[in-house]
């Protein structure tokens, strides 16, 4: 039988093959749901639609779905048609060579540091905000926007920024992007256009965020860490450094008072550029908020805040404030368009002047706080050889591990279905520092229902 398309209700590409339609059909349909091409809760064609497309008898195809649905890979109700089965295990024969039985795709638990507790996304005030913000905008809002992005959201976004954070924001100096990591890719190119070659960054980081930099034909190269913080006494030869300033992704602490300073005073001397990255400056428990580094020179110093942490990562929205020059070139960089949707945009703005954003920021923040003292807790009276650090700021914490325990203890979770990450993974393999083993526990993502169950898992898995 020729490829086909059915073109009802869903577009199903299907190619079955083999004796005997009935069997060809019932294959293929397989196939495509367990290599996930088809989605769970899928809804499929009705018999007639998809018989219709493939030129084949109505009784083969109701046939071929009974099947399915008899094997577990398709539901079929009264009202709601054939659909793909919600969850479609797939059963995993274990060899001789493979005693273990496969651990589920998505961990039970999920302690890795990065995103927020997305079920606290506020829904209904964002809605409520983005009806607002769209029932009073003019229609040429949903022109094409200037590149900058959206005026009044950035005279919102420097309000805030000057308020909450220290920033020294002018409109003007704003520019949108899709995320810290978009911000940092066009930052890359803008350097690298002015003939800069090497950035400083980190001992300890992201290595996503060192790759964008080499994407843009930058060299990094990592500065060294110690009870201070990230050390800028090897500055010298770099054109720019990359930092964490608030609170160092992922070892906890902030740059020391000092080093703030100096680190200023390198830029200024030499004419490099400091990459603020405030990935979750809203997140502070124990102290008055450290405030930006870029309030201290903000020529020098490029802030980039985003609503990965205080929102949601999938919103993509983030934003740089710039040296002036530098933002000409940014937008430029950008290749002269908005890349931020409008309406996201103007919710946020709503979102931001009409207070909503600080509301959800304290109420999350008391939340977070909440769960960092049951984790802090927890392993103190359940796992005392573990030690925890980093704690006064953000959605993670960094656990100290006996020495040579931190892969044994990654794998145990693995096998309790609980998702870890090693302090290993996020050290610059290109740095001098002193093996360590620990965690890097996020608390963010759990859902509240789930939180406790987390920690249990965790402490199960500790070194006790
Ligand atoms: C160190 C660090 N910087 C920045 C970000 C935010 O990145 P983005 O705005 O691209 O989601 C994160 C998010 O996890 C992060 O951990």
């Amino acid at each position: 039988m020729a490829d086909h398309w059915a073109t009802s209700g869903v577009d199903l590409h299907l190619e079955p093959t083999g004796p005997g339609l009935r069997r060809g059909l019932t294959d293929a349909l397989r196939e495509a749901v367990r290599s996930g091409r088809l989605a769970p809760c899928t809804r499929l064609p009705s018999s007639r639609a998809l018989a219709a497309d493939l030129g084949i008898a109505r009784n083969t195809v109701a046939d071929a779905y009974a099947d399915l649905v008899a094997e577990g890979w398709l539901t079929a109700r009264q009202g709601s048609g054939t659909r793909v089965a919600e969850r479609t295990v797939v059963p995993s024969a274990g060899t001789a060579s493979d005693p273990h039985p496969r651990t589920p795709t998505r961990p039970a638990y999920d302690l890795r540091p990065g995103s927020p507790d997305l079920a606290s996304f506020p829904r209904a005030q964002w809605l409520k905000a983005a009806r607002r913000a769209l029932t009073a905008a003019p229609s040429d809002a949903l022109d094409y926007g200037g590149p900058s992005g959206r005026p009044e959201l950035r005279a919102a976004l420097a309000g805030y920024l000057s308020r909450a954070r220290g920033v020294r924001a002018d409109p003007e100096r704003i520019v949108m992007c899709g995320g810290f990591a978009h911000g940092l890719k066009l930052l890359g190119t803008v350097l690298r256009a002015r003939g800069a070659r090497t950035v400083a960054v980190e001992s300890y980081g992201l290595d996503v965020h060192r790759r964008i930099l080499e994407a843009s034909g930058l060299r990094t190269t990592p500065l060294p860490f110690d009870r201070l913080g990230t050390d800028p006494g090897e500055l010298q030869d770099a054109d720019a450094v990359l930092l964490t300033p608030a609170h160092q992704f992922p070892m906890g602490v902030p740059l020391h008072r000092d080093r703030r300073a100096s680190v200023v005073d390198w830029a200024r001397r030499t004419g490099g550029l400091v990459l603020e990255d405030d990935y979750d400056g809203e997140f502070r428990y124990d102290r008055q908020p450290v405030g930006a580094l870029q309030g201290l020179d903000p020529d020098r110093v490029v802030y980039l805040g985003t609503a990965s942490k205080s929102l949601a990562p999938g919103l993509r929205l983030a934003w740089m404030v710039l040296p002036t020059d530098l933002a000409k070139e940014v937008v430029t960089a950008k290749g002269g368009v908005d890349t931020c949707g409008v309406l996201d945009q103007l919710t946020l703005t709503e979102f931001l002047t009409s207070g909503a954003y600080d509301r959800h920021v304290r109420a999350t923040r008391l939340r977070y706080r909440r769960r960092r003292d049951a984790l802090v807790a927890a392993v103190a009276a359940r796992a005392p050889e573990a030690r925890i650090t980093g704690i006064a700021a953000g959605l993670h914490v960094l656990l100290r591990l006996p020495p040579g325990t931190e892969q044994s203890v990654v794998e145990a979770g693995h096998w309790r279905g609980l998702a870890l990450h090693g302090l290993t993974r996020y050290s610059n393999p290109a740095a001098r520092t002193e093996p360590a083993d620990a965690l890097v526990v996020g608390y963010g993502t759990p859902p509240d229902h789930a939180w406790s169950g987390a920690l249990d898992a965790l402490c199960a898995v500790l070194p006790g």
